[in-house]
C-alpha cells in the first residue's frame, strides 16, 4: 500500500519552512528531486567508513570496490539490463552523451545520418549536432503543436543511411511520453543504433532496456532521489568496439572503457541507496520485482495529483495549459502552462513568495519551446509532481495560481 506519510517522513528537506512559516512545496522535481535520509546516510557513511580509491590491498579500498560493484549491479537491475558490465558511470547525462557522440564520430562516415528530435533536451541534441563537422547529416523529427512527435516523420527519415536514432523517452518541458517502443520496432529492420534519454522518464516509470530494444540508455540519479551522477547502459558487445576517449592506463573493456579518471564513489553509494529507496515502496521477492511494483504505485499517485493540477489550471480563464492532457496514463506528471499576460518568471516569483518551488523557461528543451512559439514570452511555467507530493500541496498551489 502506498503510504504517503511514511514516504514523506524519509525526506528531511520537506520540513523546511520560510520566514512566514509556509511549509516548502517542492514542485521542481523535473529539475531534480529531493533526497531521502537513506541516500544522505549512504553518502555520509561512505566518507566515514570506506573513503579511498579503488583496487588497493587495504580495507577502505576493498570497501570502495564493493560499493562500486554493488552500485553497478543494482543500476543494471533498475534498468532491466543483462548484467552489471553494461553499466558505465559518469558525471551526468550530458557528459556521457558527448562521450558516446565523440566515440561514434570515429566510426560514422561522411553522409551517414543521425536522427534527433525537436522535442528533446539539448543534452540529446547538442552532442549529435557536433557530428555535422565530420560531414554527418543530422535529421530532426518534427514536433507537432500538440506537444507530440510526428511519427510519420520518423518513417520518412529512417533509411539505410541512418546510423543512430537519439530519442528522449519523455519531455522534461511538456511531459509527453514518446512512443519509443514503436521506434524500437521500426528500427528492427534497419542497421541503425538506438539511444534513449531516460532522464525525465526514470523518476516515474520502470525501465526495461532489453524490452525497449535500445543500444544505449542514459539517465541521471538526481532526478530519481539520488545524488548528481549519470549512468549509461550500453548493450553487451557495443562498448568494447567504441573508440572512446580514454587513457592507456584505463581498463580498456566494458563497462570501464567510457569512464574517465576517478569516479564519485560517495555519489555511487548514494545512487545505489536511491534505487533501494524506490524499491522499498514496492513489494516483491527480489529487487526487480519490488522496483516494478513500486513504480506502478508511484505512477498512479503522481498521475492522480498531476491530473488534478492540470485540470484545475485548465479551468482558469487567465491560463493555458501546454501539451498533451491527462486522459491517458502515458504521460509524466509534469504540468506546463502560460498566463495570458504575465510571463512565466512572474508566476514562479508569486509561487516562491508562498514557498512553492517551480521553474520557468525552456529547461534546455529550447528547440521545443521555440517551435511552440513560446520563447518570446519566456517559455512556460513548469510544475512537476514527485513521489512525496500531496493533494493538499496541489490544492494550495492551484489556489495561489488562481489568484494571479
Ligand atoms: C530529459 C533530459 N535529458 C537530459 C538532461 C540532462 O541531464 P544532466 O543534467 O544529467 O546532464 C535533463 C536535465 O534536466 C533532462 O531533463
Amino acid at each position: 500500500m502506498f503510504n504517503i506519510d511514511k514516504i514523506r517522513s524519509c525526506f528531511p528537506s520537506l520540513n523546511i519552512t520560510d520566514n512566514s512559516g509556509n511549509n516548502i512545496i517542492f514542485l521542481d522535481g523535473p529539475g531534480g528531486t529531493q533526497t531521502p535520509q537513506n541516500v544522505i546516510d549512504a553518502i555520509s557513511n561512505y566518507y566515514h567508513e570506506s573513503n579511498a580509491n579503488t583496487h588497493g590491498s587495504f580495507l577502505t579500498s576493498n570497501r570502495t570496490d564493493a560499493v562500486m560493484d554493488e552500485t553497478r549491479k543494482n543500476v543494471s537491475i533498475f534498468l532491466g539490463a543483462e548484467n552489471k558490465n553494461t553499466i558505465s558511470i559518469g558525471h551526468n547525462m550530458t557528459t556521457l552523451c558527448f562521450g558516446v557522440a565523440r566515440a561514434l564520430s570515429k566510426s560514422f562516415k561522411k553522409n551517414d545520418e543521425v536522427i534527433i528530435t525537436q522535442l528533446d533536451h539539448e543534452a540529446n541534441r547538442g552532442p549529435w549536432n557536433t557530428l555535422k563537422s565530420y560531414g554527418i547529416k543530422i535529421r530532426e523529427i518534427k514536433l507537432l503543436k500538440t506537444g507530440e512527435l510526428d511519427y510519420e516523420d520518423f518513417e520518412n527519415k529512417i533509411n539505410d543511411k541512418t546510423k543512430l536514432v537519439a530519442l528522449g523517452m519523455s519531455s522534461n518541458a511538456l511531459g509527453t511520453v514518446n512512443n519509443f517502443i514503436k521506434i524500437g520496432k521500426l528500427l528492427e529492420n534497419h542497421k541503425s543504433m538506438f539511444l534513449l534519454d531516460a532522464v525525465h522518464y526514470a523518476p516515474h516509470f520502470s525501465i526495461d532496456v532489453q524490452k525497449f530494444k535500445c543500444d544505449f540508455l542514459i539517465c541521471s540519479s538526481y532526478k530519481f532521489y539520488g545524488p548528481h551522477l549519470g549512468f549509461i547502459y550500453c548493450k553487451p558487445g557495443i562498448l568494447d568496439n567504441l573508440e572512446t576517449e580514454r587513457l592507456i592506463t584505463q581498463n580498456q573493456s566494458a563497462p570501464f572503457r567510457i569512464e574517465t579518471g576517478t569516479l564519485n564513489h560517495a555519489a555511487c553509494a548514494g545512487a545505489n541507496a536511491a534505487i533501494k529507496f524506490v524499491a522499498n515502496i514496492g513489494m516483491g521477492n527480489n529487487l526487480r520485482e519490488k522496483l516494478e511494483n513500486a513504480y506502478s504505485q508511484i505512477g498512479k499517485h503522481e498521475h492522480n495529483l498531476a491530473s488534478i493540477l492540470f485540470e484545475e489550471i485548465k479551468k482558469l480563464k487567465n491560463f493555458n495549459t501546454i501539451g498533451v492532457g491527462f486522459d491517458s496514463l502515458i504521460r509524466t506528471p509534469t504540468v506546463s502552462f502560460v498566463h495570458k499576460s504575465r510571463n512565466p518568471k512572474y508566476i514562479c516569483d508569486q509561487l516562491a513568495k508562498k514557498n512553492i518551488c517551480g521553474w520557468n523557461g525552456h529547461f534546455y528543451a529550447v528547440k521545443a519551446i521555440q517551435i511552440l512559439g513560446l520563447e518570446k514570452i519566456g517559455g512556460v511555467t513548469r510544475l512537476g509532481v514527485s513521489v512525496y507530493n500531496t493533494e493538499k500541496e496541489i490544492r494550495k498551489t492551484v489556489d495561489i495560481i488562481s489568484k494571479i
